[in-house]
């Protein structure tokens, strides 16, 4: 169950994807998928407050060949439950840059190495605000 889903996007290396959302009140977790299609994920993005056994991490990761691949945890947590939060992301060919809330970054392997993605979903406890691409 997809709470949103962007099938034909054309998000390209040196555009930025900003997204203004709001974690529900009581948030477990949410994410932010990109990637070719609809099974196969380059960026993963999923702040948990409160799920999969973690509180309070935010959760990176590719989906690749139906299977998770390798994680990485990020050190800052900068979400806060009901509280709006900006996140832009860019890409190159070798890496997306996340810019969270407080000027956190996140840097995560653009491991597919595409230079263009057309699949955008949102799930989980947050309301989308906004989209933009530039
Ligand atoms: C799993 C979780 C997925 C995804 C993945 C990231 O445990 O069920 O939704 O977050 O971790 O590695």
């Amino acid at each position: 169950s997809l709470g949103m889903l962007i099938k034909n996007m054309s998000f390209k290396v040196g555009q930025t994807l900003t997204v203004l959302g709001v974690p529900k009140p009581d948030a477990g977790n949410f994410q932010v998928n990109i990637g070719p299609s609809e099974d196969t994920i380059a960026l993963h993005i999923n702040p948990r407050f409160n799920a999969h056994g973690d509180t309070n991490t935010v959760v990176c990761n590719s989906f690749e060949g139906g299977n998770w691949c390798q994680e990485q945890r990020e050190d800052y947590f900068p979400f806060s439950q009901g509280e709006e939060f900006k996140m832009v992301i860019e890409f190159t060919p070798s890496e997306f840059v996340v810019t969270l809330p407080n000027d956190s970054t996140i840097r995560f392997p653009n491991r597919i190495g595409a230079e263009k993605y057309s699949f955008l979903s949102f799930d989980g406890d947050a309301r989308i605000r906004s989209i933009e691409i530039k």
